[in-house]
């Protein structure tokens, strides 16, 4: 039996959702009638029109809040001049020197049209697509909301990725501009972000790119190309402030992020500006039953749909003040988030299981010898939190007072979908809990028929929300097939699950070819294709392992071209080539070389006995040195 936690008393009287019977009313009324609970919820919101149908669902196409006209800069900034909120700190901001920054609402609105009018003066305008590759420092967050202002569709891609990643990334979406910086500051050294653009753009690989908006972080030396790099702070210069928000209609493309699927080349899902905003600012007020007076912080970055969703948008139209960090957990020490939390005073935190692990791991000194008595609630997400690592968060970090809300979402998805409502939902280590406001989850098999209790099935989500992505950029065929076909009329979202005796949800992880590293979302099939770019290996199978830390890790097996010999610095080569294809966070922690790949008589590659021999599996025998691994695979096919 999971141990359970129930909402503290004082939380839950506090809370906008006080109770499991409270929670569970509005959650019948948001299913039984959707687009009357969505209409009620988007009411608070300002549209310059108002919509016409309040979803249109043609299966796998949805409309929400048909033929209105809104946007949502306006929502997160102008709606809160000449109210109070506008002398309130919108961005708390602390780089990783410790040099730290307060944007007032007021504030914010000014540079965001500043630099929105620097855009159009660049020559971009409404639907043009930009990319975005930049440091967690505040400009990245005007950057977005400058897009968003003019109608601009946004292109994050993580400051992680590496020149080919950007390369393909902007290609795929057609950008006509990127907006970096210099560089950006990660364990006391920079991150040469200029450069991996350059790299990118060389040779007129990126032929759509006209314009190129730098601003200056770390001084680093860069170089620069007067028809196509424009300075930050010039573009800026003599730009008004005076830039109305457009109005923009509640389908237009907001932004797209790419994501890594099963198989081929990353996707990129778009997501539509009304109905994003909408589900992206109501998960945040209830999920983190966000108040006035919280200080909240969300440790992911913004390349990630997690700060898209919680460190921009949500906590932004909720006129919150959300805090944003440039560096890394551990640097100068495993104190620094414990420092932030404590100078700050934060009382939302919501970080990655991998993280929590990561901290586990150094002791509860760390924590111990800061004051963490303004947090109030914590948060996870990314992946599933092993019990071991909840307990501790829960002990150490929340001192047994703060709720946990374990939120299980996905790009895809926009928002949150499975969490506890903090002050309403009994907490079980492990589980993510009950669907959130309008959403219908359920674990079924391939058939589309609900698994018996307790059983393992695959999740899906049986009716549209106004998070869920539109499409996969310019591949509405992709969109279909990948997330609606593998059950009939579900949207399937790649995780298996079950459900347990209370309805609980339990997040199993992935069950198709896409592995988790530490919260990031690599395919299989995409590290493949990295590897064998190597000139020394002819073929590669890719497989995610368990790890203490990082959740899965990536293990390659590589058979190499005729001749060539095998050497650890060969296999060193071949890590640097995961990272020069994709970026540094790919790196595979394990390269093991194999004569041949085990396969099916149909070609197919064993991945299951692939698992096993990454795992030491005792049933295989002792097969070290993989010389027969050819062998075991013969005999396994025997069996397939
Ligand atoms: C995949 C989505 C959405 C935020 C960051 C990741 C896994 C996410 C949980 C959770 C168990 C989780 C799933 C999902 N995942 N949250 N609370 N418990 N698994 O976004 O990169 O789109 O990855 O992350 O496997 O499918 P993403």
């Amino acid at each position: 039996m999971a141990q359970r936690f129930d909402p503290p008393q004082n939380f839950s009287g506090n809370a906008h959702i006080k109770s499991l019977d409270e929670y569970r009313s509005v959650y019948e009324r948001s299913v039984a009638d959707p687009e009357a609970y969505w209409a009620e919820i988007a009411e608070q919101f300002h549209w310059h029109e108002k919509w016409t149908d309040v979803k249109k669902w043609n299966e796998p196409w949805v409309e929400w809040f048909v033929g209105a006209k809104t946007n949502i800069a306006y929502n997160c900034l102008d709606r809160f001049l000449g109210t109070p909120t506008q002398n309130k700190a919108a961005i708390v901001f602390e780089g990783e020197p410790g040099d730290t920054q307060t944007l007032t609402y007021l504030q914010l609105h000014r540079e965001v049209c500043k630099f929105a009018n620097a855009l159009k003066n660049l020559g971009l305008e409404k639907g043009d697509r930009v990319a975005i590759y930049m440091p967690m420092i505040p400009e990245l967050a005007i950057a977005l909301l400058a897009c968003a202002r003019i109608g601009a569709t946004h292109s994050v891609i993580f400051g992680g990725f590496s020149a080919e990643a950007i390369r393909d990334r902007v290609n795929d979406a057609e950008c006509k501009a990127v907006l970096t910086a210099d560089g950006g500051w990660r364990r006391g050294r920079v991150i040469e972000l200029k450069k991996a653009v350059d790299e990118a753009l060389a040779d007129n690989a990126c032929p759509t790119i006209e314009r190129v908006v730098v601003f200056k972080r770390c001084g680093n030396e860069i170089e620069w190309n007067d028809e196509v790099d424009v300075w930050w702070s010039d573009a800026v210069a003599d730009a008004s402030a005076d830039c109305p928000a457009e109005p923009l209609d509640a389908q237009h493309p907001l932004f797209i992020l790419y994501t890594s699927g099963s198989t081929g080349k990353p996707k990129g899902v778009l997501h539509a500006l009304g109905g994003y905003m909408v589900y992206a600012a109501h998960t945040t007020k209830y999920v983190f039953d966000l108040k006035d007076e919280d200080v909240y912080w969300c440790t992911a970055d913004i390349g990630w749909i997690t700060g898209h969703s919680y460190i921009v948008y949500g906590p932004l139209a909720n006129g919150a003040t959300a805090l944003m960090f440039e560096g890394a957990p551990n640097y100068p020490d495993w104190g620094r988030f414990w420092d932030i939390v404590e100078r700050h005073r934060v009382s939302i935190f919501y970080t990655a299981p991998t993280a929590i692990r990561a901290f586990l791991k150094q002791g509860d000194d760390y924590p111990n010898r800061h004051d963490l008595s303004s947090l109030r609630l914590l948060g996870t997400v990314g992946e599933p939190i092993n019990p071991e690592a909840w307990l501790w968060y829960h002990r150490v970090i929340g001192k047994e007072r703060c709720p946990i809300v374990d939120t299980w979402w996905q790009t895809e998805t926009g928002g949150i979908m499975i969490t506890p409502l903090p002050g309403a939902v009994t907490t079980k280590p492990g589980s993510a809990t009950l669907p959130f406001f309008g959403i219908e989850p359920a674990i079924v098999d391939e058939k589309g028929e609900a698994v018996p209790q307790g059983e393992q099935g695959l999740l899906v989500v049986q009716h549209p929300w106004p998070g869920m992505m539109r499409t996969i950029y310019g591949d509405p065929d992709r969109f279909r097939e990948s997330y609606w076909e593998t059950v009939p009329h579900a949207y399937f979202a790649g995780d298996g699950a079950m459900q347990d005796e209370d309805g609980y949800f339990w997040i199993l992880g992935r069950v198709d070819d896409v592995v988790n590293i530490s919260g990031h979302r690599l395919g299989t099939a995409e590290i493949e294709h990295a590897l064998v770019g190597h000139p020394s290996v002819a073929e590669s199978a890719v497989i995610g392992t368990p790890d203490e830390i990082t959740g899965e890790a990536l293990v390659c097996f590589v058979t190499l071209i005729g001749g060539i010999e095998k050497s650890d610095a060969l296999k060193d080569e071949i890590v640097d080539q995961v990272a020069k294809e994709i970026g540094r966070f790919a790196r595979p922690k394990t390269v093991r070389f194999t004569d041949a790949l085990p396969k099916t008589r149909s070609g197919k590659i064993m991945r299951r006995l692939l698992r096993k021999v990454a795992a030491n599996d005792p049933s295989l025998g002792n097969i070290d040195t993989l010389e027969d691994i050819s062998v075991l695979a013969q005999l396994q096919a025997e069996d397939e």
